[in-house]
């Protein structure tokens, strides 16, 4: 596989060539590390970080910040993988001013790219941080971001709000935006969106004919022990670290943990010397 980084033209490209994206939302060092040694072509620092990582019921709790220290340590792995900053709510929406200042912070940082949410409602924002030269992904479809307002609900089940999710798509495309991610959306719209744009769609939860795919990063390793209903499975890791760390348990009660092999000793010699000394520091020490 060639080293050369992959950039947000790498992902117009492959669209152009028929190449599948395949992206993972991943937080930190050896998630990344582990993501980009796969070969993914993109991660994500997501706000899912919220739920997957803090334990928050939603996004909406993620600050800046947060993203901002999730975003080091992926760095940190020095990915070969498109790294995307995911902006936080109410960090892009207030003003163009904020939108343009804030994803600027994380590209400073190192970021390739950042990623919003929102259709139409957003495009001024976008078109202002494209202007700025900073590379920007959508994400249509569900937004958790406005859950809220929207619920939670899957989207295009109807013709209206399947030309809604078709409309903030190309509007997106028009904008500037260079992908756009298309969140738990009826497959065949999914496919619609994908056919009128000539940038890629990254999907997930909505269906097989989009230009990629993203998934969370344990969601897919089985971290996540309530997983949204369009995730695949690829490993049972919450039941491996489990039963690593009741086996943990188990041996430092039964001390068989640690044994011979986990500590070092110090040399017959070294340790008569050092009981010697404990000797003449006890026999000096004046009686009370
Ligand atoms: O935060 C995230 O992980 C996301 C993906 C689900 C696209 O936005």
């Amino acid at each position: 596989m060639s080293k050369e980084r992959i950039t947000p033209y790498h992902f117009v490209k492959a669209k152009r060539e028929g190449r599948k994206l395949v992206m993972v939302t991943a937080y930190e060092y050896i998630q990344a590390k582990l993501a980009d040694e796969a070969g993914v072509d993109g991660i994500l620092v997501g706000d899912s970080l919220g739920m997957v990582v803090m334990g928050y019921p939603s996004t909406i709790p993620v600050t800046f910040g947060q993203v901002a220290h999730h975003l080091k340590a992926v760095l940190s792995a020095r990915p070969r993988a498109l790294v995307v900053a995911d902006m936080p709510f109410l960090t892009y929406e207030v003003s163009k001013e904020e939108a343009v200042r804030n994803a600027g912070r994380y590209l400073k940082m190192g970021a390739d790219a950042v990623k919003v949410e929102g259709g139409i409602e957003i495009l001024d924002k976008v078109e202002a941080m494209v202007k700025a030269g900073i590379p920007v992904m959508g994400h249509v479809g569900l937004n958790p971001q406005r859950y809220l307002v929207h619920g939670l609900r899957l989207r295009g089940r109807t013709a209206e709000d399947a030309l809604k999710v078709y409309e903030d798509a190309k509007a997106l495309e028009e904008a500037g935006v260079f992908s756009v991610v298309i969140e738990f959306t009826t497959a065949e719209v999914a496919a619609e969106v994908t056919k009128a744009l000539r940038i890629p769609t990254i999907c997930i939860g909505a269906g097989s004919s989009c230009d990629g795919q993203i998934l969370v990063f344990h969601d897919l390793v089985g971290l996540n022990p309530t997983p949204p209903p369009f995730v695949k499975k690829y490993a049972e890791g919450f039941e491996v670290f489990r039963s690593a760390l009741k086996a943990y348990v188990e041996d430092v009660r039964s001390g068989a943990f640690p044994d011979e092999r986990h500590y070092f000793r110090i040399s017959p010699e070294e340790l008569a010397r050092f009981r010697e000394m404990l000797e003449r520091k006890r026999a000096s020490r004046p009686s009370p």
